[in-house]
């Protein structure tokens, strides 16, 4: 008989929406047999164009998609969620790090983090709109406040996760899917980590395969963390194909058991684990369990050079939590 979700996309009107919402109504997210009530929210002004997106997703005939709702009002949008998807927020422009939109984006999330206590009691949250692990940090303080555990929310570093992967897989001249074990650490910033130390291809270290210690500490490091830029200042707009798959690779990662002895990056709230400061926002290696229970990947050996990656990007989200201080609850 297969069961129905509902699920909230916010920014829905914007490029990231436009891209994900076909995918995440086709079946490739929560299977053949789940329909999925959508519920869409927007800013008023974005309503007109917003209709049009509806009117396309009734144009599609998903035989999966059971209903759709646009709103502006976020306790609406989020009444009864099993899934929210928080996109809606300004992206960066040109010249621009995410952090810029900090004091513009941050407010966004007092208010859905609390309309969030209207959400189903299984809800996972998936915060993509930037600075995404602050941002995911604000909502899940006011969340908290209304009984959801902090373990229910994520900020999007599966973007990062995938362009490692892919640079990694361009280099050892592999399939993307022979690269696994790809940890993200800390902010999606320009002070994230991606460990090529840990990662494996084939199987194997990919230290080991890459045979460049200097290129996985460099430029595969850079290329990784400047990626969002670089796209930016070809396209003229920030990524949306490539968010919205990545979007829709976590949600997947959250709902099914991860396989063999891979492991995934997302940024949740951290534990004391690695020695990063309880209560951050930060990536991290996870298994999941499905139905999003998941776990952090203990024990990764972290040389001299991680630890001052991992210590920097600390600094940097703990910086950025100062300057929404006032945004937080009491
Ligand atoms: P966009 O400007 O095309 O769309 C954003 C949409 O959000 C707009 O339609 C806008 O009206 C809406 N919006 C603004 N405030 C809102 C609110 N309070 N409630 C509901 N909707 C609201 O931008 P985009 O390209 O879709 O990007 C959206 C966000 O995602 C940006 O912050 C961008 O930087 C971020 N992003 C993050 C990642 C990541 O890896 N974490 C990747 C790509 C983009
Ligand atoms: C990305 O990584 O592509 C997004 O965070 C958008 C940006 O501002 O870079």
């Amino acid at each position: 008989m297969g069961s129905t979700l509902t699920v909230a996309v916010t920014g829905a009107a914007g490029q990231i929406g436009y891209a994900i919402l076909p995918r995440l109504v086709s079946g490739e997210v929560f299977g053949q047999q789940t329909r999925v009530h959508l519920r869409l929210l927007e800013v008023a002004q974005a309503l007109p164009a917003l209709e049009g997106v509806v009117m396309e997703l009734q144009d599609c005939a998903f035989p999966l998609l059971e209903s759709i709702d646009a709103t502006d009002d976020a306790k609406v949008a989020f009444d009864g969620v099993n899934w929210a998807l928080l996109i809606g927020s300004k992206p960066r422009g040109r010249g621009m790090e995410r952090s810029d939109l900090i004091r513009d984006n941050g407010p966004i999330f007092v208010g859905q983090g609390k309309a969030l206590s209207r959400a189903a009691d299984d809800v996972q949250v998936l915060v993509v709109g930037n600075p995404a692990n602050t941002n995911c940090f604000i909502a899940m303080r006011h969340a908290e406040c209304d009984g959801i555990p902090p373990a229910r929310f994520a900020a999007m570093t599966r973007l990062d996760q995938n362009r490692a992967q892919a640079q990694l897989a361009r280099k050892a001249g592999v399939p993307v899917h022979k690269v696994t074990r790809m940890t993200i650490w800390g902010n999606h910033s320009a002070t994230q980590y991606p460990d090529g130390e840990n990662a494996c291809i084939n199987g194997l270290p990919a230290p080991q395969t890459v045979g460049d210690l200097d290129w996985l500490r460099g430029p595969f490091i850079e290329t990784v963390q400047q990626r969002g830029a670089a796209v930016i200042a070809a396209r003229g707009l920030s990524s949306a194909a490539s968010a919205a798959g990545a979007a829709l690779d976590h949600v997947i990662s959250m709902e099914t058991p991860t396989v063999s002895d891979d492991w995934f990056s997302a940024a949740v709230a951290t534990d004391g684990s690695y020695g990063i400061p309880a209560g951050l926002v930060y990536s991290l290696p996870l298994r999941s369990h499905g139905k999003g229970q998941w776990e952090i990947v203990q024990d990764l050996p972290i040389s001299d050079f991680a630890a001052g990656k991992l210590a920097a990007t600390t600094a940097e989200l703990e910086s950025e939590r100062q300057l929404i201080a006032d945004l937080l609850p009491l």
